[in-house]
């Protein structure tokens, strides 16, 4: 026997898009069920992103929540350097609203302490065979087993925020869907380290290749290392990793520190579309991916969900469908914009750099494309725009 409920929005997956999303409806009286595979505590440990951008963090105070969920300094400077040589590209806004180092596990657990401890909301961990029904004409439901007991949630709406490899796109006929998809050729090493960043986030080119140093909380930081696209963590031990930062940042002053977490992040950007089909929304991973060097792919998931939420508060307690109906069109825009920020700070910070990579005639325009973010105000207003997510 089932257990059979209803209720208007099912949200399948509860990292940063679904929580987010599952807190902004609970905000507006919109009840929903969130469904996710992992139990609490892993979810609660994962590493990810690090930057909410200005866009995201005037979402949170929109939406009245930003004391309880952001924490973390301001991001406002950022010191792009090649072969070791740094300017400070300051970030400008007009706006009080500024990006935070804010990272994901700490919006994760502000979320999940808000949604569930504070207002009772409802997540169901450990969940295991979901299945989608998105039928033409009928009433769609999500049915998964806990604990060995069978469950059917009837609803209106279903938000797959499961990720890349998650059931809900999975769910859509193939035909329906196109995916586009990028590979830059080469991958990072994410090396989440025992040491903090000394001054300000480092974004570097150098003849040896790409290294950025990014801050996670107070005493650590992540370095991210350009590699090849087919190494494998044992190409990594730490003596390797240290003498690479050292090399790419021309400094020998850095101290080799613990490496706590490493990962190979090979470096690719995906786009499907359209982002809906019938009652079945993807927001964040789900529908998209971009490489992590503009420190986008949490801000596009915060700003899908920004506009499903008003999307769905409308269909639920207003009965108007049309801003659900035309939710990818709304979005794809944007999505495709931020592609190409994603992709010209990857092309522009890796080509600046080794030469045996697209040659010296790439390394000189990429380079000049950095000189111009000192050189020419219009070209530093528009890059502190898509840094703060405001383009
Ligand atoms: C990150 O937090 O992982 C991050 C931040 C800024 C970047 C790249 C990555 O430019």
């Amino acid at each position: 026997m089932s257990v059979i409920e209803e209720v208007p929005v099912v949200i399948i997956g509860a990292g940063v898009a679904g929580l987010t999303l599952a807190t902004f409806l609970h905000t507006a009286n919109v009840p929903c069920v969130v469904l996710e595979r992992r139990n609490r505590a892993s979810i609660e440990a994962r590493q990810r992103a690090g930057v909410v951008d200005a866009r995201g963090v005037k979402m949170f105070e929109q939406w009245g929540l930003a004391d309880r969920l952001l924490a973390g300094p301001v991001a406002q400077t950022l010191d792009y350097r090649v072969n070791g040589v740094g300017r400070l590209f300051e970030i400008e806004s007009d706006d009080s609203s500024k990006s935070r180092f804010c990272t994901q596990q700490m919006l994760v657990n502000n979320l999940l302490r808000e949604l569930i401890d504070v207002r009772g909301g409802d997540v169901r961990f450990d969940v295991t065979d979901v299945t989608i029904s998105n039928e033409d004409g009928q009433r769609p439901d999500v049915r998964y087993v806990q604990d060995g007991q069978k469950h059917v949630v009837a609803c209106d709406h279903i938000v797959g925020c499961d990720a890349d490899r998650g059931v809900s796109r999975a769910s859509i006929p193939p035909d329906a869907l196109t995916t586009i998809t990028h590979e830059f050729g080469y991958a990072w090493l994410a090396a989440l380290v025992e040491a903090p960043v000394v001054a300000h986030p480092i974004m570097a080119a150098s003849d040896n290749g790409f290294v950025a140093q990014i801050p996670r909380g107070p005493q650590r930081s992540r370095y991210y290392l350009q590699c090849a696209i087919g190494d494998g963590l044992r190409d990594w031990p730490d003596e390797r990793i240290w003498h690479e930062i050292r090399l790419r940042l021309r400094d020998d002053t850095i101290a080799n520190a613990a490496v706590l977490d490493l990962e190979i992040v090979p470096l690719r950007s995906v786009v499907h579309s359209p982002m809906q089909f019938r009652n079945l929304y993807l927001a964040g991973d789900a529908a998209h991916l971009v490489p992590p060097t503009g420190a986008k792919g949490m801000n596009m998931a915060l700003y899908d969900v920004d506009m499903l939420g008003l999307a769905l508060v409308s269909a639920v307690r207003d009965h108007d469908e049309a801003a659900l109906a035309t939710y990818s069109a709304t979005v794809l825009p944007r999505v495709w914009k931020y592609q190409e920020f994603s992709a010209w700070m990857t092309d522009t910070m890796h080509d600046a750099g080794d030469p045996t990579l697209h040659g010296l005639y790439r390394q000189m325009v990429a380079r000049a494309r950095l000189d111009a973010l000192y050189s020419s105000p219009a070209a530093a207003r528009l890059h502190s725009a898509f840094l703060g997510g405001t383009a």
